[in-house]
């Protein structure tokens, strides 16, 4: 018999994170103050976040230590399994190993969890009674709600109008776990408003749902705003995906050549890799991707500069490739990719030539993911098939040059709640959609004036 299944005890979960800043070998460029141009204080976010996670946003330590509360929690779900997708392996006909780190294991399905957990407890714990966050998928609303929950906090989540359409049942899964979830652009603040009377059919985007969610958050007592992905602290919860990985390859004396993410603000694909990138640095041979959608390349077409992360401008400045904070891409079904910025972490590599990104339209990714859910079973998010399509690219590649490879990716999420996509796809209602060149130079006009990194 073969062994498919690489699993982890609870008694062996990692009980650190892994904070990637203690290793960078060049620094990253600060968030700045958008009022001043400086580099920007911890008491400029005090009123945004917790100051023990604005602590972890700032830190440089090496490994921090993962509380009890939020490992107990954790093992609820984790370790989850790393999984040989043999069947996969058969149909594509290359001579590669193909590994998938199952977080659609979590039960609000996706890799969203390890930080909403995390951000909850560090929030309960500094006296905060209520949270505001955006959604795009909905994958992270869910999850954000769920872990209030587990850690009596009120839930508040402004989810993108077109996935607040195209899935009511994330809206149900949110209400269940006791959240309420309201589509953006919303009349509840001041900025939804304002786009409404301005683009009354907008489909939204992650910007204006950032923008209505800290509005929110910074009118309300003991309230505070929770982000799903892009921050240094929330690619350090999701480090706990790629230290089991590395771990469950000790398990059996072996190592990926490849690792693959889908990205969209890049927690995902940072959570798998940043532990390869550590062992990079230090001189071994790994091929990291990130995976990103035509309709919205971020990393492969944006460039390296300062933006706000959200449409109002109520963020600091970042340091990220970018396609313009008001870039609002085109309703494509893969809702968590619809980000115009970036991780600073990920856009510091990827400038370092650490990591590398590649974009996939909606035709090859749904293909590649039809191929995944009949040969291994679990349909895949629609986020998702973007890291499958950039596996069945490299075992195309490898069978190209002859190579043995070994690869391994993230699965960050199930499509259970995506089936309409699917029925786009098999209705050829899909456009293989790539981002015009003028809709980039149109969005990028408006950060012309930035300060330049
Ligand atoms: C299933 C799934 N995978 C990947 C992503 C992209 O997330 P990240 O911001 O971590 O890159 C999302 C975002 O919602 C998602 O739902």
């Amino acid at each position: 018999m073969k062994n498919v299944k690489v699993m982890l005890t609870d008694r062996e979960i990692p009980n650190k994170w892994y904070n990637i800043a203690a290793d960078l070998p060049t620094p990253m460029k600060p968030y700045l103050h958008p009022g001043t141009g400086q580099p920007l204080q911890a008491e400029d976010l005090a009123a945004v976040f917790p100051m023990n996670l604005i602590e972890q946003e700032m830190s440089t330590e090496r490994f921090i230590d993962i509380p009890q509360a939020v490992l107990e929690k954790y093992l609820i779900y984790r370790p989850t399994p790393l999984v040989r997708a043999y069947n996969l392996e058969k149909i594509l006909d290359a001579p590669v190993k193909i590994y998938y780190k199952n977080e659609s294991y979590s039960p609000a399905g996706s890799h969203k969890l390890n930080t909403a957990i995390a951000q909850a407890y560090y929030n309960k714990e500094f006296g905060i009674k209520r949270i505001s966050t955006e959604t795009g998928a909905g994958q992270w609303g869910c999850a954000l709600s769920l872990a209030c929950q587990m850690f009596g906090i009120d839930c508040r989540v402004f989810m993108v109008r077109v996935s607040f359409e195209q899935k009511p049942y994330r809206r149900l899964m949110m209400n269940t776990w006791g959240a309420e979830c309201i589509p953006s652009p919303s009349p509840r603040t001041k900025i939804g408003k304002k786009i409404l009377e301005q683009f009354p059919d907008t489909p939204g985007s992650l910007g204006i749902a950032i923008s209505e969610a800290i509005e929110d958050a910074t009118t309300q007592e003991a309230s505070r705003y929770a982000l799903g992905s892009v921050l240094n602290h929330v690619l350090l919860h999701q480090t706990i995906i790629g230290l089991e990985t590395m771990k469950q390859f000790e398990q059996i004396g072996e190592s990926p050549d490849v690792v693959i993410g889908c990205a969209g603000g890049g927690s995902n694909f940072a959570g798998i890799s940043l532990p390869y990138v550590r062992g990079k640095i230090n001189g071994s041979k790994v091929d990291i991707i990130a995976a990103e959608p035509t309709s919205c390349p971020t990393l492969t077409k944006g460039p390296f500069a300062y933006d706000f992360g959200d449409l109002a401008k109520t963020t600091p400045l970042i340091a990220m490739y970018t396609l313009g904070h008001d870039f609002v891409p085109a309703p494509i079904h893969a809702g968590g990719l619809r980000y115009h910025g970036m991780a600073p972490i990920v856009s510091h590599l990827l400038k370092e030539g650490l990591i590398e990104a590649r974009a996939y339209n909606q035709l090859d990714t749904f293909q590649a993911g039809v191929t995944f859910a009949r040969t291994e079973g679990i349909i895949p998010a629609p986020e998702t098939n973007h890291a499958i399509a950039a596996v069945v690219q490299e075992a195309k590649k490898a069978k190209e040059e002859g190579k043995e490879k070994t690869i391994v990716f993230a699965f960050s999420g199930h499509g259970l709640l995506d089936l309409s996509s699917y029925d786009a796809y098999f209705e050829n209602k899909l456009t293989p959609y790539e981002l015009p060149e003028e809709e980039i130079q149109r969005a990028l006009k408006t950060i012309e004036n930035f300060p330049k990194p």
